[in-house]
């Protein structure tokens, strides 16, 4: 979904464990993979974090060809909200679309990835969690990996999936990690029960865990030979 100008801007980043190498780019219009061009980021360059034109120069340097994001359902939801918008119109209950994946391969080592277009109908020029290490993914090949999806603006002012490993290395279980990650984020800004958040975890062996406040995410988890849907009841 687009900003409030009816732009489809994205932001992704990518972790790997080993040499905790990072890639990410924040504000990128017009390239349907930006997981991809953050990937070349971290891949090809002595930098993290693109943004913007330079992002976008950097992705058409490198070949990934260029089109328009906004799709013609997008763009009716677009028009929709705008002809009901109203001064008391509170811009985080507009929903988005982030996907975040951590993976742990045959040799221990972890790997994460973390893609949105962002909060819908956001103010042009906003960036959210998803591209910022600590906030929308982080990872230590030694502890574990972390990730979220939700408002952007909560995990970025409490870091949270830094937090979350931060707790798994103190010994907490992903489940509890995430939760205790959680009720931080809850701690610091009581209206964090509220717009929807999740966070997802899983530590150097294996295990995973989440927490979230709302029933509306969907978690998938996969071991190489079979994938399993949940749905973990919220936090109240
Ligand atoms: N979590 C995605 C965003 O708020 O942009």
């Amino acid at each position: 979904l687009p900003d409030e100008s009816g732009v489809v801007t994205l932001d992704a980043c990518i972790m790997d464990g080993v040499g905790h190498r990072a890639g990410s780019v924040a504000f990128l219009r017009n390239i349907r993979n930006p997981i991809s061009v953050a990937r070349k980021v971290m891949d090809t360059t002595r930098h993290v974090l693109l943004a913007g034109d330079g992002a976008l120069q950097f992705a058409r340097q490198n070949g990934f060809p260029e089109q328009d994001l906004l799709t013609d359902a997008a763009r009716q939801r677009w028009l929709e909200w705008k002809r009901g918008l109203n001064p008391n119109d509170n811009l985080l209950d507009q929903s988005h679309d982030t996907v975040t994946m951590l993976c742990l391969d045959r040799a221990g080592n972890l790997a994460g990835a973390c893609s949105t277009s962002g909060l819908a109908m956001k103010i042009h020029g906003r960036v959210g969690d998803s591209p910022i290490l600590g906030a929308g993914l982080y990872l230590d090949n030694q502890v574990g990996a972390a990730g979220a999806t939700g408002v952007g603006e909560l995990v970025l002012r409490t870091l949270a999936s830094f937090t979350v490993v931060e707790f798994m290395r103190q010994g907490m279980r992903p489940s509890e990690a995430c939760r205790a990650a959680f009720e931080r984020m809850c701690e610091k800004i009581p209206e964090a029960r509220h717009p929807q958040e999740a966070l997802i975890a899983i530590d150097k062996r294996g295990e995973v865990g989440c927490a979230t406040n709302t029933g509306d995410f969907t978690f998938y988890y996969g071991d190489g030979e079979r994938v399993q849907r949940t749905k973990p009841t919220p936090i109240a």
